[in-house]
C-alpha cells in the first residue's frame, strides 16, 4: 500500500502544481475501489441522497444516512482521504452546532475531514470546527442544499459581481482555515481566477481545467446515473448498461431452466 493520504499531502499538491484526484463513494464497495484505483481524497457527499437513496435532491438527507454511509466507506478506505459531507442544516445554524456534528463525523464514522457548502456567512463555522482541530473542505458555486435559494441547480458565477463576491467568499474560506475549496459549476476562467488567488487547493467539479484538483460524483462516472448527466460529467464506464445486460442473462437462464447447470450445483461427498 502505498501512503496513506493526509491533509498535508494535497496542500503539498497544491505548493507543487500537482493535480488531486477526488471521487465521490458511498459505501464499503465503492470506497474500496476507489482507494484502490489510487485517488487521492474520497468524499462521502450528500450526492448520496440522489445517486443512492433515491431522492430528488441532498435536502432530505440527515445526519443519520450520512454516518451510516461513511462508516461503511471508511471499512473499505485504507489509504485516501476520507471526507464527510455536512448534510442540509446540520451547521449553518451556529458554530457550534456545525463543530458538534462534524466531531460526529469523526469519531463515530471515521471521517478525517468534513465539507460544508457556503461562503463569508459560514467563514467563522468553519474557523470553529478547524479550531478544534477537524479539517473543514469548503464549497462555493452551485452548492446543492440552497437549491431554492439559487432558483435550480444552474452555473452559477456569471456576471462580475457574482465572480467577485465568489472570490472573497473562497480567501474568506481559506483565511477561516480550510484546507481546500470545492468549486462546482462556475465558468473555466473564473475558477482559474480563484485558484491562482488562493494557497490552498481548488477542487473543480465543472469548472474546468485549472482547478488544483477535480472531483466527480461516482455514479455519473461510471454509467449508473440514469438519463442525462450534466454536461461537465465525462462517463468512463457504463456500468448501469452492464449490470441490467448481466441480470437480464441470468432473468433468461433462470426461466429456461439452463442456471444453475452441473457446474454451479453441490454434489455429496463421495462415500469411501
Ligand atoms: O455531494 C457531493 O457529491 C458533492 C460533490 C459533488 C462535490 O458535494
Amino acid at each position: 500500500m502505498s501512503e496513506k493520504t493526509r491533509v498535508s499531502h494535497l496542500l503539498q499538491c497544491r505548493a507543487e502544481d500537482r493535480k488531486i484526484v477526488m471521487v465521490t463513494a458511498y459505501d464499503q464497495p465503492t470506497g474500496r475501489l476507489a482507494d484502490e484505483a489510487g485517488v487521492d481524497a474520497i468524499l462521502v457527499g450528500d450526492s448520496l441522497g440522489n445517486a443512492v437513496l433515491g431522492f430528488d435532491d441532498t435536502i432530505p438527507v440527515t445526519m443519520t444516512h450520512m454516518l451510516h454511509h461513511t462508516a461503511a466507506v471508511r471499512r473499505g478506505v485504507q489509504r485516501a482521504l476520507l471526507i464527510a459531507d455536512m448534510p442540509f442544516m446540520t451547521y449553518k445554524i451556529s458554530p457550534e452546532q456545525g463543530l458538534d456534528n462534524a466531531a460526529r463525523f469523526i469519531q463515530e464514522a471515521g471521517a478525517e475531514a468534513v465539507k460544508i457548502e457556503g461562503g463569508q456567512e459560514m467563514a467563522a463555522t468553519a474557523k470553529r470546527i478547524v479550531d478544534a482541530g477537524i479539517p473543514v473542505l469548503g464549497h462555493l458555486g452551485l452548492t446543492p442544499q440552497s437549491v431554492h435559494a439559487l432558483s435550480g441547480l444552474r452555473m452559477q458565477g456569471r456576471d462580475e459581481q457574482a465572480a467577485r463576491r465568489m472570490a472573497d467568499d473562497a480567501l474568506a474560506l481559506q483565511n477561516a482555515g480550510c484546507f481546500a475549496v470545492v468549486l462546482e459549476c462556475i465558468p473555466w476562467d473564473l475558477a482559474r481566477r480563484i485558484t491562482e488567488s488562493l494557497a490552498i487547493p481548488t477542487i473543480g467539479i465543472g469548472a474546468g481545467i485549472h482547478c488544483t484538483g477535480q472531483v466527480l460524483v461516482l455514479s455519473d462516472l461510471i454509467g449508473l446515473t440514469p438519463g442525462p448527466v450534466p454536461r461537465f460529467v465525462k462517463q468512463y464506464a457504463h456500468v448501469g448498461a452492464s449490470i441490467k445486460r448481466a441480470i437480464r442473462a441470468y432473468a433468461r437462464e433462470v426461466r429456461e431452466g439452463q442456471y444453475p447447470d452441473k457446474e454451479h450445483a453441490y454434489r455429496a461427498p463421495k462415500e469411501d
